[in-house]
């Protein structure tokens, strides 16, 4: 059984078509990214996953049920960081999470072992307004894996966070999903993407144009390799990677004259931008 599957999904706002056939299967243990610009329909598709939209057709399924009859103990099984962070802000770090511990009847020593699991437990008395963005963010990711769910969204679960605290939730990341729990996560971030995800899709103006392993993408658009050589002289040529350009390499290589060589492979960012004609932010 798949962890999440996706059937066909289409979605309109106002006659504006924003997800236009949808198709995905995501397995246990897997971290799938979906990438795109906002505006992209990222997170329409995650409030369709978890069964808070209707899509006007198709279907979606969380753990082989469809997710519009998910009841209150499929639930349990699903961990959540939204872009809006719903933390109570004059309560504490601990409070905060005691709160979701009794809805789902969880011991204090869980608590303590979450605030451990991300570095909070040593401002664990210190109100939410008193937290900096990041360890805010660290807050709702603790709230969101302490039933250990085996399923977790996370829509942009880093985006303005200083680099420390994203290291942080990519290391907590890669231990969950080794741990079996499938991630499904958005993003504008293709590093980030390229970094901690199996599989990625591309997503533009409401249609997957890509849907693949990073390396595959990025391989299968090999074409926007350039070959960089500089000369003796400082002369600098830039080359694609053709039969074209192939010939006049050899020239150079011929000449004698080579002084540096250098390959840039395409990245998942310059794919997207290739293939959309749009940056990600
Ligand atoms: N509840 C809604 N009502 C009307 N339009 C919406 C609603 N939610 C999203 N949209 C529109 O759908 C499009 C995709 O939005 P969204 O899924 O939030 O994109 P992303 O998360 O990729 O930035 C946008 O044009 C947005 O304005
Ligand atoms: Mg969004």
């Amino acid at each position: 059984m798949n962890a999440i599957k996706i059937e066909n999904v289409h979605k309109t706002f106002h006659q504006k078509q924003v997800l236009n056939d949808i198709c995905i299967d995501i397995e246990k243990g897997e971290i799938f990214g979906l990438l795109g610009p906002s505006g992209a329909g990222k997170t329409t598709l995650i409030q369709i996953l978890i069964g808070q939209y209707i899509p006007d057709s198709g279907h979606t399924f969380i753990l082989g049920k469809d997710s519009l009859k998910l009841a209150k103990e499929d639930y349990t099984q699903i961990g959540l960081v939204l872009d809006k962070d719903g933390l109570y802000d004059r309560l504490s770090c601990y409070d905060n999470l005691q709160l979701y511990a009794s809805i789902y009847q969880l011991d204090s020593q869980k608590i303590e072992s979450v605030l451990k699991q991300v570095q909070l437990y040593d401002d664990r008395k210190k109100a939410v307004n008193q937290l900096s963005k990041g360890m805010k963010q660290r807050l709702v990711l603790a709230r969101a894996i302490m039933h250990e769910p085996q399923i977790l969204f996370l829509d942009e679960p880093t985006s303005g966070l200083d680099p420390a605290t994203t290291l942080k939730i990519h290391t907590l990341l890669l231990e969950l999903r080794d741990r079996g729990t499938a991630i499904f996560l958005t993003t504008h971030n293709m590093e980030e993407a390229a970094k901690l995800c199996h599989r990625v899709a591309l997503l533009n103006e409401g249609k997957i144009i890509e849907c693949d392993t990073p390396t595959a993408i990025c391989e299968k658009h090999n074409d926007l390799n350039k070959v960089t050589i500089t000369t003796k002289d400082h002369q600098k040529y830039i080359f694609n990677n053709n039969k074209k350009d192939a010939e006049r390499i050899y020239q150079l290589f011929q000449s004698e004259n080579i002084q540096s060589i250098h390959s840039s492979e395409p990245t998942l960012g310059n794919v997207f931008i290739a293939l959309t004609g749009k940056e990600l932010d």
